[in-house]
C-alpha cells in the first residue's frame, strides 16, 4: 500500500503523463524504407535512400529534433508481395511512416495499405497517377512525378519536333502504359498519331522481335519508358539494331538517367524530358552534387534528388508538429503551404499532393543529361480522380 495522499497520486500520474507525451516526441522516429534493393530497379532504390540520409546527415541527423530509426524492405519491385511487405512495415514494426517506392504497381498497392490504416506516405519516384489521383488522402505526399508529366511534356516536343507518326515501346505495366497515355496526350494535340503501341511484361528485356517491326513500321519516332538496368539495355540494343540513326527515340528521362556509364556512345544524342537534369549550374544544385559525390563517391540522379527531396518534405512537416508525426492535418497544412527548395530547383506541391515543376529537355553530351531547354513549365499534374 502506498503512502501517497490522493491529490499527490494524480500529481505525479499527471508528471507521468507528460513525461510520456514528452518522450514520445523525443523518440526515434522510426522511418520504414520500403524500396528495391534487388532486380532490375536496384539501383535506383540504393540512390533514393542516399540522398534521403544525406539530407538527414546535413541536418547533424536529426528532424526537428527527432533522431531516426530505418526499418528497411527490399520490395524487389514485385507487386503480388507488396501489401504484405507494407503490412509488416505498419502493423509489425510499428513505423512512424513509410517511405516508398520506385515501381508504380508496387506503389499502389502501398497507397491502398497507407489509406486503410492512416499511415503517412511518402512516395519518393513511382509515378502512378493514381496516388495522386484517385487514391490521393491528405496523409500521402509525392517527392518525385506522376507518370503524366515527363510524358505529356515528351508528346509536345515529340509534335513540334516534326514526327506525325510515332511507334511507342514499354513495358505493360501502370507506369508504362500512362507513360504511353500521357504521351499521347501531348502528342495528337500538337497532331501526331501513334501506330503502333509495342509492350512486353515487366521487368523483360527480350527487345529483338519488337526492334524488327519498329524497323518495317519506319515511323518518324519512337517513344520509349523504360528505367534501370533495362534502360541500359533497350538503349543498347537500338542502336545495335541500325535505329538510332533512321528514327529519332524520345523518352521520359529515365532511359537516361543513372544509366550514362554503361550506355556509352549509344545514348549519344538523345532527347529526353524530366524534371532534373546534370547541368542546371545553380548553386543550390551544385552544391547538393558536390555532398553527394563527397559522402557515397558517386554522382547523383534523378532518383538521389527524389529521395534527398523526400526527406525535406518530411522535415517540413516535422517542424510544423514539432516532431509529432501525429498531427496530420498540421504535416499536411504545412507541405500545402511549402516551397521546397529542391537541387531541382524549388517547387511547390499541388492540391493532389503532386510537385508542381519545370520538366526540363535534355540531351545526352558524354556522360551527362545536359539541360537544353525547359519542355513544361511549372507543369501541374492534373491529379485526374483527387477528391480532397
Ligand atoms: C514507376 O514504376 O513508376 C517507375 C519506375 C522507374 C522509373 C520511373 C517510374
Amino acid at each position: 500500500m502506498t503512502s501517497k495522499t490522493l491529490p499527490a497520486l494524480v500529481a505525479a500520474a499527471a508528471a507521468a503523463l507528460i513525461a510520456t507525451g514528452a518522450t514520445a516526441q523525443s523518440a526515434k522516429l522510426k522511418v520504414g524504407l520500403m524500396l528495391p534493393y534487388t532486380g532490375t530497379f536496384a539501383a535506383l532504390g540504393v540512390a533514393i535512400e542516399n540522398g534521403f540520409r544525406l539530407y538527414v546527415a546535413e541536418q547533424g541527423g536529426k528532424l526537428a529534433g527527432r533522431e531516426l530509426e530505418f526499418v528497411k524492405v527490399d520490395d524487389e519491385s514485385d507487386p503480388s508481395k507488396a501489401t504484405d511487405n507494407i503490412n509488416k512495415l505498419i502493423k509489425r514494426d510499428n513505423v512512424d511512416l513509410v517511405v516508398g517506392t520506385v515501381h508504380s504497381g508496387v506503389a499502389l498497392a502501398m497507397a491502398k495499405a497507407a489509406k486503410d490504416s492512416g499511415t503517412m506516405l511518402i512516395v519518393p519516384n513511382a509515378g502512378a497517377d493514381a496516388v495522386t489521383g484517385a487514391m490521393c488522402a491528405p496523409h500521402i505526399f509525392r517527392s518525385s512525378f506522376s507518370n503524366w508529366q515527363p510524358a505529356y511534356a515528351m508528346g509536345e516536343v515529340a509534335s513540334k519536333r516534326g514526327a506525325r507518326k510515332a511507334v511507342t515501346i514499354t513495358w505493360a505495366y501502370a507506369a508504362g502504359n500512362e507513360s504511353v497515355k500521357g504521351f499521347r496526350e501531348g502528342f495528337e494535340k500538337g497532331g501526331g498519331q501513334i501506330v503502333k503501341e509495342l509492350n512486353l511484361p515487366f521487368p523483360g528485356v527480350e527487345f529483338q522481335a519488337l526492334l524488327t517491326e519498329i524497323a518495317s513500321i519506319k515511323p518518324d519516332a519512337v517513344y520509349t519508358f523504360f528505367a534501370g538496368g533495362a534502360a541500359v539495355k533497350f538503349v543498347k540494343d537500338y542502336a545495335a539494331a541500325g535505329l538510332k540513326k533512321s528514327i529519332p527515340l524520345y523518352g521520359p528521362g529515365f532511359i537516361t538517367d543513372g544509366t550514362l556509364e554503361a550506355q556509352g556512345a549509344d545514348a549519344d544524342g538523345l532527347l529526353t524530358t524530366l524534371h532534373y537534369g546534370d547541368s542546371l549550374n545553380t548553386p543550390r544544385d551544385n552544391a547538393f552534387r558536390l555532398a553527394y559525390a563527397k559522402a557515397y563517391k558517386l554522382q547523383p540522379d534523378v532518383y538521389a534528388v527524389q529521395g534527398y527531396d523526400a526527406a525535406q518534405m518530411l522535415a517540413i512537416g516535422l517542424k510544423a508538429t514539432n516532431g509529432d508525426i501525429g498531427k496530420k492535418a498540421e504535416f499536411a497544412a504545412a507541405l500545402e503551404k511549402a516551397r521546397i527548395d529542391s537541387p531541382r530547383g524549388p517547387f511547390v506541391l499541388g492540391k493532389s499532393h503532386n510537385p508542381v515543376q519545370d520538366i526540363y529537355l535534355r540531351q545526352v553530351v558524354g556522360k551527362e543529361n545536359k539541360v537544353i531547354g525547359v519542355a513544361s513549365k511549372a507543369l501541374a499534374d492534373p491529379g485526374r480522380g483527387c477528391n480532397m
